[in-house]
């Protein structure tokens, strides 16, 4: 399996090409709006990484930062980029502040620039998921009749993954914090691939029995003990795949986002 540096590096070339023959295509500049209240250091990193990408792809990134803002005043403004034609992608960072309902924002978004994934009526898929599903097809990982196990069950990861390896006709098992830790470890021992998404260092360590086989996706984004970045995987587990953090399922996300605007620009290209 490629490391996913070098297969997100591949896969940004690619949709470059594609965004470059749009935009000579139907003469129409790519176009991204970032949403972020507030000055959350974890969104900071995300929004940096997400603009570095926006650049690399010739694609218009905006990033509208507030201080604080009302929920009505966020509702206009995502109404006024809904209805703004030279914009093609509207992304409200998470998370949001205490007084703004994050599922009235979800669902305020047009589901025509949800690069997201996050309205119900989206047509795309949430980045993580999708991210990390088409690395695995695209890698040729065998998914079809395969125990696929995955930790957490949040409506942006985990559930959607769940459909995603359900769709590729995968067995699918769900676990979460109220699954006993002796069921854990057997359900571990039996999979050929896991997704932990918790936000729990070392969520799984050398203590679990693997499957010498076994491919380990870590979406885990948390702090060790000395505050480096890590993910929900102790390094190093003796399996034939483990994803980096940092370096892993981030830039998959990243990537997605961009799959998601240029399916947009072309669905909605006769709107
Ligand atoms: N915060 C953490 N991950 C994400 C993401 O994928 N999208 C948005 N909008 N906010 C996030």
């Amino acid at each position: 399996m490629k490391e996913i540096k070098e297969y997100v590096k591949d896969k940004k070339i690619e949709l470059k090409e594609k965004f470059d023959s749009f935009k000579e295509k139907y003469d129409i500049e790519p176009s991204l709006v970032i949403v972020q209240i507030g000055d959350n250091d974890a969104s900071n990193t995300y929004i940096r990484g997400k603009i570095k990408d926006s650049n690399e792809l010739n694609v218009k990134a905006t990033h509208l930062k507030y201080e604080t803002m009302t929920e009505g005043e966020l509702l206009s403004l995502i109404d006024k980029l809904n209805n703004d034609k030279d914009v093609h992608g509207v992304l409200v960072q998470l998370p949001l502040p205490k007084n703004i309902s994050e599922e009235k924002v979800k669902r305020r978004i047009s589901p025509l620039k949800d690069v997201d994934g996050f309205n119900e009526y989206s047509t795309v898929v949430p980045c993580t998921p999708m991210g990390i599903i088409t690395y695995l097809k695209e890698e040729n990982v065998l998914i079809q009749g395969k125990n696929a196990l995955v930790i957490g069950r949040s409506n942006i990861v985990g559930l959607p993954m769940a459909k995603c390896l359900l769709d590729a006709n995968a067995s699918v098992t769900i676990v979460h914090s109220k699954t006993p830790l002796s069921e854990l470890k057997d359900y571990v021992k039996k999979a050929d691939i896991i997704v932990s998404a918790t936000g729990k260092y070392k969520m799984l360590d050398s203590t679990f029995e693997f499957k010498s086989d076994a491919i380990l996706i870590d979406v885990g984004m948390n702090r060790d003990e000395e505050g480096k970045l890590c993910g929900d995987l102790e390094k190093g587990l003796p399996v034939k795949f483990q994803s980096p953090v940092p370096g892993g399922v981030g830039l998959l996300t990243r990537v997605s986002i961009f799959t998601n605007l240029l399916k947009l620009m072309n669905e909605n290209l006769n709107k």
